[in-house]
């Protein structure tokens, strides 16, 4: 068991055995009484450590469920819920989990698709960060310490607050948890520039090269829990260009697309253009269905920029002014939002 601290906000990496075998009947009971002993200033630690009795432990396990789909009953439930809201918490709750030998998933923001942060199928407790979304921005040093449990859209909104001309390459859903998408990479439409939400964190402790690069991208929970992590903000202009062109098949979306492939990855690197491939209309036959391609973009820049750019890079596409609308950057996060609906079906491509 290893700890490492920074003075401000903690970046807590703890790293663990996800392996331990049961070996209680009254698990919970025993991590009830656990916490207390490790805790040197808690009074309140009942109230943070919800059993399958407390009146909130439904409406907590549920409440940051993304995948509908694992809402049912023979979804397995963890022994207890632990909903810190200090650090001390989490190392406690690693402490006694390992002690009862009892796995551990960690929660940001619920959205795994695969219920990763609340599934387990040996015996389990969930440790839910939900209380801990502290946002401190430094614009003078275009720096953010933001805790795991903010949403993306509370850092992005939090970074607008302190002015127009800082963004962060963050995913585009606002609910997002920033724990589980820093540590699984995290993409966004400026990208491109500024390459995934953890290529711009930075280091506060020594943890090591090693472990700091194992803890962004390779998927959360995997070597540790990150509490907080620090942030490294991007410039962006104060007015960027979104535009929407959409082709169905019999418009030559398939010829657009072929060549989209071959150019997109050229661009100027202040351009995102991304599609999205679905069938336009609700024909029941395979044969009566029309294929849409929509193109959406981002231009980190002014429309007459973008429309010289595509006319000499992507001629065919027909880009057309009246296509485009110029917005700050944080109306450009919203606009471009995909609906992930579950049974919304369609496929998308970014390079
Ligand atoms: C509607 C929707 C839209 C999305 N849009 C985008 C997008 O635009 N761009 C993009 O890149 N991705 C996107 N994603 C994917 C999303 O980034 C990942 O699913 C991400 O892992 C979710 O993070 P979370 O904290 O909300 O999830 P959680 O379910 O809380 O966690 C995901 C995983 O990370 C682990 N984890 C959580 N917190 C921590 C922590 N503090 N320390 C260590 N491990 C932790 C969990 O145990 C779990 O394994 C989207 C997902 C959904 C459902
Ligand atoms: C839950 O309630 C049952 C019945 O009231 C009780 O026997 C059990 O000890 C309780 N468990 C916990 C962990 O409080
Ligand atoms: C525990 O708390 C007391 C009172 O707040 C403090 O004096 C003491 O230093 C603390 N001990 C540890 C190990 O943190
Ligand atoms: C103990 O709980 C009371 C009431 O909830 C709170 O005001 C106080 O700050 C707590 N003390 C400590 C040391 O956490
Ligand atoms: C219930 O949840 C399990 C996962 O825990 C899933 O495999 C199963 O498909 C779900 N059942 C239904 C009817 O959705
Ligand atoms: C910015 O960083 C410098 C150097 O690390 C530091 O001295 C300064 O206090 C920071 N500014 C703010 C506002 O925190
Ligand atoms: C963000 O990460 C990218 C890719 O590693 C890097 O080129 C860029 O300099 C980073 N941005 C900042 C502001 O550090
Ligand atoms: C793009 O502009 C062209 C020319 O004005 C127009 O025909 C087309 O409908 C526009 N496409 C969209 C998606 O608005
Ligand atoms: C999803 O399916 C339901 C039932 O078929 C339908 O009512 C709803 O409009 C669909 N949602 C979307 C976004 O297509």
């Amino acid at each position: 068991m290893v700890f490492f601290n920074v003075k401000l906000f903690p970046l807590l990496i703890i790293p663990f055995n996800s392996v331990w075998s049961t070996s209680s009947n009254s698990i919970s009971e025993s991590l009830l009484q656990c916490p207390s002993t490790h805790l040197n200033h808690s009074n309140s630690s009942k109230e943070i450590i919800l059993t399958r009795n407390s009146s909130a432990y439904s409406s907590v396990l549920q409440s940051s469920i993304q995948n509908l789909r694992f809402l049912n009953n023979s979804t397995p439930k963890p022994e207890v819920i632990v909903t810190p809201f200090h650090e001390s918490y989490v190392q406690a709750a690693v402490i006694c989990s390992k002690k009862h030998g009892i796995q551990i998933r960690f929660r940001s923001g619920g959205h795994d698709y695969e219920g990763l942060s609340y599934v387990s199928y040996d015996p389990f407790i969930i440790i839910d960060l939900f209380n801990l979304q502290t946002i401190h921005i430094d614009i003078e040093n275009e720096s953010a310490w933001v805790a795991s449990a903010a949403t993306l859209g509370q850092l992005c909104y939090s970074i607008v607050q302190n002015g127009k001309v800082h963004g962060f390459p963050a995913g585009s859903c606002p609910t997002v948890g920033v724990g589980g998408h820093i540590s699984g990479g995290g993409f966004v439409t400026i990208f491109r520039k500024y390459g995934l939400a953890a290529d711009n964190t930075s280091q506060q402790i020594s943890m090591g090269e090693e472990l700091f690069w194992a803890i962004r991208g390779g998927g959360g929970s995997s070597f540790a829990v990150s509490l907080a992590w620090k942030l490294r903000l991007v410039p962006v202009p104060p007015s960027v260009t979104v535009c929407k062109i959409e082709k169905t098949t019999e418009e030559g979306a398939t010829k657009l697309f072929s060549k989209w492939q071959v150019i997109a990855d050229k661009l100027h690197e202040d351009l995102f253009l991304h599609l999205v491939v679905e069938v336009a209309n609700e024909a029941s036959t395979t044969d009566g269905k029309t294929i849409k391609v929509s193109f959406d973009s981002l231009f980190l820049g002014p429309v007459e920029k973008l429309l010289l750019l595509t006319q000499d890079k992507f001629p065919d596409l027909s880009l057309d002014r009246s296509n485009c609308t110029e917005m700050s950057w944080i109306q450009s996060v919203m606009h471009l939002r995909r609906n992930h609906d579950a049974n919304t079906s369609y496929a998308q491509a970014s390079i």
